[in-house]
């Protein structure tokens, strides 16, 4: 059985006071917390999402707001507000506090880090309040001193940055003394060689100085809004000198796995469903001050797996924004080939020759950019073609050679239909046969199936559970009463037998029940329960697993409702005749004791194979209906209907790995 844990930990060694370690408790709302780093989805009356802790692809992450807890039905991670926060950010319970106090501006007591303080925090912990530090100290350079204002201050107005924006990215300046900021942080008890740790501070053996001296600061935020490091950038452009320089790879700052303005970005990439990309942090200032706010930059460099994943807890569309130069277009098009292979919807907006987004939203007016956004983007697959189209046509004898190229790209897409259409379009742009490009691809399929079985032996781990492929959102409506019941069945009869082990992240044993697999496996998907008592029963489960720990029958027998409570009488009265919908007719009578293990995944399968199959009914309903005409819809029903295929073919064989376990 899992246990919740809500740790509230000693408290009286601290020194921030109960009462406000009580407030915070109460005041911090669990969907507000988790909501700043992943993206939840109502799911009854509880939300879902991919669990953080663990890599996955279909949420088995659950929060809980009646209750204030979360909990991932596919790692066991469980607790409060307070333990997801010391979780996901690695923090201590006092910097958790803090941190949630922060959010929900309750006021804590400032104090002066005393030595005792600075050895309590752990060395990332003290990192992060000098950056903080450091952050407030190059703003108060740039809105205060003389020399900040004459030089940094101008220097972000001559750029077209308003005080709002300046405000909002905590631009700042570093002072041109060389010493200025180590100085004053040794002066304030900052270690030198934590300050070297930042990489603010350059020391060497017998001289140090600093890192961004004369330089306008873009501090970097982690997605949950700490400082983590800085960009610099100089003022007046020198060959010689690097026009950026940014913090160094540290404790807190690994460049791969940030991107630059996500903090500020997400909000808005949630509500708009889609994250634009851009190369530097102008572009990314400059868009929010043009009004569009869902846009991170990767900050240089080609974007990393982790950087891809980020952006991928907050939504599946991304839409990479170029500078006008074919160079560097083609140098991040190899990166690109990755997102697609995690499954992200990729699209490419191409500017004009020699804009990039900061220079050429200063061209246009809020409308006229929004316009040129929406209309110039196109499909990243599309795209990457016609530019190779255009090498091939000048280099012929690249031309083989690129076209091997674009068909390693079509073969990365997972949609067999999908991928079709493209084999299409390669078909048409590089005047080629498509019976010659699915050669290709049958070739390059054989290799990556050798390559793979290592991959999957490898990725194991990471999915350490047993779990049905996942129900397209897209079925709605479709009734399948009886397997309904069938699962409510076991939820109530078998609900806490141990259904299998499983390894927590300590290596620790744990056990799942059966009421815990069922839950995990209907919150993979996006359907839920259609008649209005089972979905009941199931929701209440839910919440008094999380109470308990255990689902407890009597709560249905003797439920209020008394239709919840006849049903559930029905369903754990001894003779209950569970109706045989898979077993065939003569098979040996086994009693459910003996079976659930086999019977509980094979309900799930069976369930979801009937609404598949009902929605492949459903689909060839209205392709009659639509007779041919409208070409649009007649396609994505074709899709739809591919993909159920693909899913009920998957879950089929699934079925029989079960059977045989
Ligand atoms: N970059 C860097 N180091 C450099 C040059 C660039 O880290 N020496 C990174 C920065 O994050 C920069 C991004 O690459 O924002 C894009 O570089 P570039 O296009 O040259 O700079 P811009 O963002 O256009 O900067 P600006 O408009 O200030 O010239
Ligand atoms: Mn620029």
């Amino acid at each position: 059985m899992v246990t919740i844990f809500i740790r509230y930990q000693n408290i009286k060694n601290n020194m921030l006071d109960p009462s406000i370690v009580q407030k915070v408790i109460e005041s911090s709302n669990i969907v507000e917390v988790v909501g700043d780093f992943i993206t939840l989805k109502k799911s009854g009356s509880n939300y879902k999402g991919n669990c953080p802790f663990h890599n996955e692809k279909t949420p088995s992450f659950m929060v809980a707001p009646g209750k204030n807890i979360f909990k991932c039905f596919g790692c066991g991670e469980a607790g409060s507000p307070i333990n997801f926060v010391m979780k996901h950010e690695k923090m201590e319970f006092i910097d958790a506090i803090k941190y949630l106090a922060k959010k929900y501006h309750i006021d804590v007591p400032e104090q002066q880090v005393t030595d005792a303080d600075k050895q309590r925090f752990q060395e990332r912990e003290s990192l992060l309040i000098i950056n903080a530090f450091a952050q407030k100290y190059f703003v108060d350079n740039l809105m205060k001193h003389p020399r900040g204002r004459a030089v940094g201050f101008s220097y972000f107005k001559e750029r077209g940055f308003d005080n709002n924006t300046i405000a909002k990215f905590g631009l700042g300046f570093a002072l041109e003394e060389k010493t200025a900021f180590t100085d004053i942080a040794l002066k304030k008890g900052y270690k030198l060689e934590l300050l070297d740790k930042t990489g603010l501070t350059i020391v060497k053996e017998n001289y140090k100085f600093d890192r961004f001296a004369g330089r306008v600061m873009f501090p970097i935020h982690s997605v949950s809004g700490r400082v983590v490091g800085f960009g610099g950038r100089i003022i007046v452009s020198d060959k010689n000198t690097a026009k950026y320089l940014n913090s160094p790879e540290s404790e807190i700052y690994h460049k791969s796995k940030e991107l630059y303005g996500l903090y500020l970005a997400k909000t808005s990439i949630i509500k708009h469903d889609k994250c634009y990309m851009v190369e530097g942090y102008t572009d990314v200032i400059s868009l929010h001050q043009a009004g569009i706010e869902n846009v991170v930059a990767s900050s240089g460099t080609s974007l990393t797996e982790e950087q891809i994943r980020l952006v991928k807890r907050f939504t599946e569309n991304l839409t990479v924004i170029y500078d006008g130069d074919t160079a560097g277009i083609k140098a991040s098009l190899r990166g690109i080939d990755m997102i697609l292979k995690e499954g992200l919807k990729v699209r490419v907006v191409p500017l004009p020759p020699n804009e990039d987004p900061d220079s050429f939203s200063k061209l246009l007016t809020k409308d006229e950019l929004a316009t040129y956004i929406r209309e110039k983007e196109i499909d990243f697959l599309s795209f990457k073609m016609l530019l190779l189209s255009d090498e091939a046509e000048q280099d012929p004898i690249r031309r083989a050679s690129i076209i091997t190229e674009i068909v390693s790209t079509i073969a990365l897409i997972p949609n067999t239909f999908l991928r079709s259409v493209y084999v299409k379009e390669a078909a048409r742009i590089f005047v080629i046969s498509e019976q010659a490009i699915y050669d290709e691809i049958t070739k390059k399929f054989q290799n990556k199936l050798a390559a793979s079985y290592t991959d999957y032996t490898k990725k194991k781990d990471e999915y350490s559970y047993w779990r049905t492929a996942k129900i397209p959102s897209f079925i709605e409506n479709l009734n399948c009463e009886i397997e309904e019941k069938q699962i409510i069945f076991y939820l109530l009869n078998f609900g806490n037998h141990a259904f299998e082990t499983a390894y927590n992240e300590n290596n620790e044993i744990y056990i799942i029940t059966v009421a815990e697999f069922i839950i995990r496996e209907m919150l993979n998907d996006d359907h839920e329960f259609k008649n209005l008592i089972y979905k009941q029963i199931f929701e209440e489960s839910k919440m008094f697993l999380l109470d308990t720990g255990k689902v407890e029958p009597n709560n249905f027998l003797y439920h209020k409702d008394p239709q919840i409570s006849e049903i559930s009488a029905n369903m754990l009265s001894p003779n209950h005749i569970l109706s045989n919908i898979w077993t065939k007719k003569g098979a040996n009578i086994e009693l459910p004791e003996d079976t659930y293990k086999k019977d509980v995944p094979k309900t799930i399968i069976v369930y979801k194979l009937k609404i598949l199959q009902m929605a492949l009914e459903q689909n060839d309903i209205s392709l009659k209906e639509l007779n041919n005409e409208n070409f649009d819809y007649y396609k994505a029903y074709i899709e739809q209907s591919i993909l159920l295929n693909d899913i009920k073919r998957e879950i089929a064989k699934q079925g029989g790995e079960r059977t045989i376990l």
